[in-house]
């Protein structure tokens, strides 16, 4: 238990309980700016128990004190607070450890489990935009926490590689002579546009995309099938681009698409039946999953099979979660795609319950996200009016941070310039979208991305690489000082202690909550933090080597707890800046 308030609500949890005569109260320890930490459970305890607030946490404090002998002293204060004020040798001792440890104090999970995690999830044959931006990113981050924390994890990328425009795209396709070609990086849709077209001007070519369409679908034709995969094939040479300039986890072995699931649903639709969840409505296979309704009020349907006897997205993700629970053996699915879904993934999930499938212990979450807006408060665009495209934002990124590091460093040799840059740009853009409430939509500002002030990634990535140079400057290498238990003196030292051992709290929260935001607004207050204390606190220059040797070990714990942060973000801490 890295966390000192995590810690302290623990040990209070005993004289809490005794207080109460119930084990169910919570302390609801606090950080606070009257002392380190505040217990505030006294409080609503004393309205339970229909006691005057101050009596009650004074015996609380009375009962807990010995529990925390040589942790923290005990003080009421005002109605009924409980405030703790930690013993500095226990704070000390708590940095030693967590700096002994390559996780820095996050605690792994309990139970350690089998999570999928459904993230980016493009089209094949269509661009990737701005809002692929969002579940990506937030998806690599959970994905990186999770694994931290000891999961085994799982990503998919479910992509759009089934259905009918594969009709009128395999017959294009024919027409251009059976050649895909390269992958057009600035129109990644040319093809799927010029089939489109074909298709809305040519009856003929419409009725041949119908019939390839049915020979898709029956998997029979081999050579059907081919071009189909030179489609997906050329996409995903496409999505390898775009993870790759933005430094995601998800590889070409994370794609688990819609057609990976096509052969299976025959015998869904089956099971479905056999359970007496399959109805018939206008023509179409149905299940009546209750609570959804449509905007007459009628019962929702969820169509599990067209009347022509094609399935559809509802069927392919019908499929999946049986997939992921029975034959990944995952516990929790979590799926990163935008707020639009959500009555589609209810659905999907009410469905797959009563199967007895999604039942505890699994279970699903959308972790769902709004919109990226231009400056018109509408879906960020690309000069043609089209939603903006991703490439274009990574490559503007990339651009604008060398552009930054060109001014700023122009004596660094070329490439550690471009370097540099495509760290600051990329950096930015990750963290102006993980700083934000995944739930909210946000203006998409490069200017404000981009600054080395405020909660910003160049920012962090300055205070981590300033923490770097004052230890160039002292000739002193971080690792060396790992073992140095710190002297806690200065209020500031202090401050700075409890933040960095706040760490495996701001990170299990973040997946408590699925809001990889709290993670970067702890990181930006471990960063003011370490601001106050080299302003009142000289390191290099401390009164003694004892002082300075401690301080050095405070400022390289610091540094680790933000790089390792930043790398939970995907974002890179480079040294120099
Ligand atoms: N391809 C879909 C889209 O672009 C997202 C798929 C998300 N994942 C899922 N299991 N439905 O909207």
């Amino acid at each position: 238990m890295a966390d000192p308030l995590v810690s302290v609500a623990a040990l209070l949890a005993p004289s809490f309980a005794r207080v109460a005569g119930r084990d169910d109260v919570d302390p609801v320890v606090r950080p606070s700016d009257r002392a380190h930490a505040q217990a505030n459970g006294a409080l609503p305890l004393a309205k339970l128990l229909g006691r005057n607030p101050r009596d009650v946490a004074t015996e609380i404090v009375e009962a807990a004190t010995a529990d925390l002998a040589g942790i923290a002293t005990l003080d009421v204060a005002g109605p009924g607070f409980v405030n703790v004020t930690f013993d500095a040798g226990f704070l000390a001792a708590q940095l030693a450890a967590i700096a002994s440890e390559e996780r820095l104090g996050v605690r792994p999970a309990a139970p350690s489990e089998v999570v999928v995690v459904d993230y980016s999830a493009p089209n094949v044959a269509k661009e990737m935009h701005v809002g692929h931006l969002r579940t990506t990113l937030i998806g690599d981050a959970l994905v990186r926490m999770l694994d931290l924390v000891g999961h085994r994890v799982i990503k998919e990328n479910h992509i759009g590689d089934w259905g009918t425009p594969f009709g009128m795209l395999i017959e294009h396709v024919i027409d251009l002579g059976g050649e895909v070609g390269e992958i057009d990086l600035t129109d990644p849709g040319a093809l799927y546009k010029q089939a489109r077209a074909k298709f809305d001007a040519d009856d003929t070519f419409k009725e041949r995309a119908r019939n390839r369409v049915t020979l898709l679908q029956s998997r029979s034709d081999q050579a059907t099938m081919d071009l189909w995969q030179r489609l997906v094939d050329q996409s995903a040479d496409y999505f390898d681009v775009v993870y790759g300039k933005l430094g995601v986890l998800l590889r070409r072995d994370d794609i688990v698409g819609e057609s990976f699931y096509q052969p299976m649903m025959p015998a869904v639709i089956d099971r479905l039946d056999a359970a007496g969840l399959l109805d018939e409505s206008d023509g179409a296979k149905v299940v009546w999953v209750p609570g959804f309704q449509n905007r007459e009020g009628e019962p929702l349907p969820l169509i599990v099979q067209a009347r022509t006897g094609g399935f559809n997205y509802a069927t392919s993700d019908i499929t999946c979660v049986i997939d992921r629970v029975e034959r990944l053996h995952a516990t929790l699915l979590v799926y990163c795609i935008g707020t639009p879904q959500s009555q589609h993934l209810q659905m999907v999930w009410k469905a797959t319950e009563m199967l007895g499938v999604l039942v505890p212990p699994a279970r699903a979450v959308h972790v769902n996200n709004g919109n990226v807006l231009g400056d018109d408060r509408k879906i960020l665009k690309s000069r043609s009016g089209e939603p903006a495209m991703l490439l274009d934002l990574v490559d503007a990124a990339i651009e604008r941070g060398r552009a930054i590091v060109a001014e700023r460093s122009p004596d660094l040799p070329t490439d550690e310039r471009d370097e540099l840059g495509r760290q600051i740009g990329i950096g930015a853009l990750k963290y102006a979208e993980l700083s934000t409430d995944r739930i909210k939509d946000y203006v998409f500002d490069w200017d404000r991305m981009l600054s080395f002030e405020g909660n910003t990634a160049p920012y962090l990535q300055y205070a981590h690489a300033r923490i770097h140079s004052i230890f160039r400057r002292a000739g002193v290498d971080p690792v060396d000082v790992r073992a140095v238990v710190p002297v806690l003196g200065e209020p500031a030292e202090v401050q700075l202690a409890l933040k960095v051992l706040a760490y495996d709290g701001a990170v299990a929260e973040t997946l408590e909550r699925w809001s990889p935001h709290r993670l970067c607004t702890y990181l930006f207050e471990l960063a003011q933090d370490f601001t106050s204390f080299y302003d009142s606190c000289p390191v290099l220059k401390a009164p003694t080597d004892e002082l300075r040797t401690s301080r050095l070990a405070l400022a390289a714990l610091t540094a680790r707890v933000l790089a390792a942060g930043l790398g939970l973000l995907g974002i890179d801490a480079p040294e120099r800046m």
